[in-house]
């Protein structure tokens, strides 16, 4: 028996494919929307196979009122929906903030809208470490209760924005509930290989980047600095495996839909909980695979936050939920989808 169906925007895309598996595999429908602007339809494919049926789908752009307001009509059964859809490169918000503002705000807008006419409105939302920015020391862990930053691109403003718009809304409209999902960084792929990131063009991430060096697409990678006030001087990050990101999406639509949110706006971070240097991340995915990846230690980048790492206790405690995939099985899975799409034995 179904469990009921979950709309799912940007569902081609890295972390919406990996929880469309995620949510098929706990019982429920889904119905994935995308426009394909950073992702293509055969992702579908892959996840088809993994799950062992079709998807549904409708491709649609969810700043396109209209069109985005047909997968309603066609679907009459929605019961939550993860918004995913959004652009996501922190250099291109800064060159270019309208595409941004356009795309991230009415995306959200749009898709609130539609939900609050519905009988049942559970949102989750995407959002990211990068609301707050580079927290103080006594905040490191970074749990919810820390103080949000300005944001330091376009893109993280989107994320800020986007949260202050929910809560506004879940006061104002009382059949809405939100849980906005605070993503530290994912990594790796589905352990099938048949889903996982897809950059167009140079990787801006850190692992695509690794990986493509691997697999000698790339040169060598640069190091973004080594002069950090960190133990090898390099910056530190929480890397998340998407497959435990992907299943916390099914954790906040349970509680939601089983009315055991304690809030109608719930806020999680989803972190492993540790830190990891850039360059301890180069030697374990070394380690891990056995293969060789070249680096320089190059500047910094502009932007760059030094270190952020999760306080994922909440999320452990009420979603009953928690990221604990090894690292080294992490990586191995991103070398593995790399070696699959670039045809290497
Ligand atoms: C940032 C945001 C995150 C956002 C993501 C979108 C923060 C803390 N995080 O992730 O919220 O969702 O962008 O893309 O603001 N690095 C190298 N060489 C490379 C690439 C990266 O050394 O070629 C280093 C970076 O300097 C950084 C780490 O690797 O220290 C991770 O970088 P990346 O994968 O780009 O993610 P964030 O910048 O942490």
């Amino acid at each position: 028996m179904s469990k009921g169906r979950i709309l799912v925007t940007g569902g081609t895309g890295y972390i919406g494919s990996h929880t469309i598996v995620e949510l098929s595999e706990a019982g429920y429908d889904v119905v994935a929307v995308d426009n394909f602007s950073n992702s293509n339809p055969d992702v579908l494919q892959g996840i088809e196979k993994i799950i062992g049926r079709k998807v549904d789908f409708m491709e649609a752009d969810c700043t396109d009122e209209h069109a985005f307001g047909k997968v309603f009509c066609k679907y009459s059964d929605i019961r939550a929906a993860i918004h995913f859809a959004a652009s996501k490169a922190v250099g291109e918000s800064v060159e270019n903030p309208l595409k941004y503002y356009n795309n991230n705000l009415r995306s959200l807008v749009n898709l609130t809208a539609l939900m609050k006419a519905q009988k049942e409105a559970s949102i989750v939302f995407s959002s990211s470490c990068t609301v707050y920015g580079q927290p103080d020391k006594e905040h490191l862990p970074v749990s919810e209760s820390a103080p949000l930053q300005p944001a330091e691109s376009p893109y993280g403003r989107t994320k800020q924005m986007c949260e202050d718009i929910l809560r506004d809304c879940v006061k104002a409209y009382g059949n809405l509930k939100v849980t906005a999902l605070r993503y530290f960084n994912p990594i790796g792929a589905h352990k099938s290989a048949l889903i996982g990131e897809l950059p167009i063009g140079v990787p801006a991430n850190l692992v695509p980047y690794i990986t493509q060096t691997a697999a000698g697409i790339r040169e060598k990678l640069s190091v973004f600095g080594d002069d950090y006030d960190t133990p090898d001087g390099s910056c530190i990050r929480d890397y998340i495996y998407v497959s435990d990101l992907a299943k916390a999406h099914v954790a906040a639509v349970d509680r939601m839909l089983g009315n055991r949110n304690s809030d109608r706006y719930e806020v999680f971070n989803l972190g492993t909980g540790k830190g990891m240097s850039v360059l301890e991340l180069v030697n374990a995915f070394m380690r891990a695979t056995g293969v060789n990846v070249p680096y320089v230690i190059a500047g910094r980048r502009a932007g760059d936050i030094e270190q952020v790492w999760a306080d994922p206790s909440k999320a452990n405690r009420e979603l009953g939920w928690k990221a604990d995939t090894p690292i080294e099985d992490v990586l191995l899975s991103a070398w593995n989808w790399q070696k699959r799409i670039s045809g290497i034995k």
